[in-house]
C-alpha cells in the first residue's frame, strides 16, 4: 500500500482517519508489512495488502504482525491449503508459476476457466473500451470487486498504476492482482463492498465496477457510496449489468435497467447495451456513450461471425436497453463525458506480452498457425454466447502475416492476439 494513500481512507466504523501504527517491511513508498490504525481499531497489511474486514481472520493477522510473523501472515489469509503450501514453497524455494498454472490449486472450477480465459469475455473486451474515458477523468480510479486485477492491469496502459485503487472481498485474489497484474497500485484493500466504502468523500475521479454489481446485494448503499467518494467532475462506469428481464446463467440478483436508473436518479446517467458497445469497438473503433436509457439504437453487423461469411455484413440490427442481457451503465455530476470516444488508443501502446487469445487452440505448422475456438467449459459458453457470434472459430495466420504490424494491429482489434501480463500463462509471445 503506497504511504501516499494513508491521508485519504478512512476507517469505515468510525470515519476518522488512519495512521501507520507499526511497519515492518518497508519498499521505497510503499507498506509491505504493518499496522494501520484509527482511533477504534488496527487493521494490518499483509504482502502490501490492506485488510479491513473486522473479523477473526484479522485479528489473528493483527496478533501474528505483532510478533513480526509476515509469512505465517501471509499463509493465514490465503484461501485453501494446497494453495498456502504451493505459494509457500514458491517463495521457499525461488521458483516462478505462471498466473495460470497457480491459479489450477485454487480448486474452484469455474472460477479458474472464468479468471484464465478472462482476456476473450466480451463483457472484459468491452470494458477495455472504456479506457478513454477513464484516460480523460484522470486522477485517481477505484476498481471494486475487482477480482485478481485484469481490469487494472488494461488499465495500467493508460493511467498510473500507482493511482489505481483495488478494493476486493477475496485476499486472495488480490494476492494475485498484487503478483501478477498490478504490482504498484496505490492500494488493494480487502473490503466488503456491501458497507460504507473506506475513503473520503470525492476522491476519486473513476469509479469502475465490472460484471459485479448485481452480485452485491446493498445495491441501494452501494450506489451512495460509489457516488460519495467520487469527485464531483468523475464518471461512474458499471459495465456488463445483468437485466433482471433477460435470463441469465449466473445472474446474481440483478435488477431491470428502469431500477438501476432510478438508484441513481439524482446524476447524468447513459446506458448502453453491451452487445452494441462490442460491436462498435470491434467495426467502428468508436465507444459511444450518448445512449440514454429508452433510446432504441441501431447497429450495422460487423466482421464477426466465422471468416468468409458475409451474409450479414451491412444488415442493421435494432438493439434496446430493456432488451438487453447485459448493459454498461455510465453515471457522472456533469454530462462532459457523454460523448464518442475513438478506441484506437486501445492499441496505441507496445504490448509487452502480445499472445494468441487463450481462447484459441494453437497448432503451429511450417507455414504458421492454426487457431480453433475451445471453450474450457460448457457453462463458459453458456456465459459468453457473444463468443461464437464475434470470434472467428477457425483462422489460419501465415508466418509472413505474424511479422506484418498491419496485420498483428488487425488482430489485435479482433482480439485474436491480445495484451497479458508477462508472467500470465507460458504461451510465448507472439
Ligand atoms: C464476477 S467477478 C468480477 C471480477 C472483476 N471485476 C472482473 O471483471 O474481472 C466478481 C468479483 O466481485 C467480488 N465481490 C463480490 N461481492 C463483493 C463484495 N460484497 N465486496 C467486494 N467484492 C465483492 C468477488 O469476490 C469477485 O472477485
Amino acid at each position: 500500500m503506497k504511504k501516499t494513500l494513508l491521508e485519504y481512507l478512512i476507517c469505515p466504523f468510525c470515519a476518522k482517519g488512519l495512521q501507520v501504527d507499526t511497519v515492518i517491511n518497508v519498499s521505497d513508498t510503499t507498506i509491505i508489512d504493518g499496522i494501520l490504525r484509527c482511533p477504534c481499531r488496527r487493521y494490518p497489511i499483509i504482502s502490501g495488502i490492506l485488510y479491513m474486514q473486522w473479523d477473526e481472520l484479522g485479528q489473528a493477522a493483527l496478533r501474528l504482525l505483532d510478533k513480526k510473523k509476515t509469512h505465517a501472515a501471509l499463509y493465514l489469509m490465503l484461501e485453501g491449503r494446497m494453495m498456502k503450501k504451493v505459494v509457500g514453497l514458491t517463495k521457499r524455494l525461488h521458483f516462478r508459476l505462471s498466473f495460470w498454472k497457480i491459479i489450477s490449486f485454487w480448486n474452484w472450477k469455474y472460477w479458474t476457466a472464468y479468471l484464465r480465459y478472462r482476456f476473450s469475455a466480451p463483457n472484459f473486451i468491452c470494458s477495455q473500451s472504456l479506457m478513454p474515458v477513464i484516460k480523460e477523468a484522470g486522477g485517481y480510479m477505484l476498481d471494486v470487486c475487482a477480482g485478481v486485477g485484469h481490469f487494472a492491469f488494461t488499465a495500467t496502459k493508460h493511467i498510473s498504476a500507482t493511482k489505481i485503487v483495488c478494493v476486493e472481498r477475496r485476499f486472495t485474489s488480490l494476492y494475485f492482482a498484487r503478483e501478477f497484474f498490478v504490482h504498484q497500485a496505490a492500494g488493494y484493500i480487502v473490503w466488503d463492498a456491501e458497507q460504507m466504502l473506506p475513503f473520503v468523500d470525492g476522491f476519486f475521479n473513476s469509479v469502475v465496477c465490472l460484471d459485479s454489481f448485481h452480485y452485491i446485494d446493498t445495491k441501494y448503499l452501494f450506489s451512495k457510496e460509489m457516488m460519495r467518494v467520487l469527485n464531483k467532475d468523475g464518471i461512474l462506469l458499471i459495465p456488463h449489468i445483468h437485466n433482471s428481464d433477460v435470463s441469465n446463467v449466473l445472474p446474481g440478483t440483478p435488477l431491470s435497467p428502469s431500477h438501476y436508473q432510478s438508484l441513481f436518479s439524482d446524476f447524468e446517467i447513459r446506458m448502453i447495451p453491451e452487445e452494441k458497445m462490442l460491436r462498435d469497438l470491434l467495426s467502428e473503433c468508436i465507444m459511444d456513450l450518448t445512449h440514454m436509457k429508452d433510446e432504441i439504437v441501431s447497429v450495422k453487423d460487423c466482421y464477426s461471425l466465422t471468416e468468409g461469411s458475409t451474409s450479414d455484413r451491412g444488415v442493421v440490427s435494432v438493439m434496446s436497453v430493456d432488451r438487453a442481457a447485459a448493459i454498461t451503465l455510465a453515471v457522472s455530476k456533469s454530462d462532459r463525458y457523454f460523448k464518442k470516444y475513438p478506441t484506437d488508443m486501445l492499441f496505441e501502446p507496445s504490448p509487452a506480452n502480445l499472445i494468441v487469445n487463450p481462447i484459441y487452440k494453437v497448432r503451429k505448422c511450417r507455414e504458421g498457425i492454426r487457431l480453433k475456438l475451445k471453450f474450457p467449459c460448457r457453462l463458459y459458453k453458456e456465459e459468453f454466447p457473444l463468443i461464437e457470434r464475434y470470434f472467428e472459430k477457425k483462422l489460419f495466420i501465415s508466418n509472413e502475416e505474424l511479422k506484418d504490424e498491419e496485420k498483428r494491429m488487425m488482430l489485435r482489434k479482433r482480439f485474436v492476439l491480445v495484451d497479458v501480463p508477462l508472467r500470465f500463462m507460458s504461451r510465448q509471445s507472439v
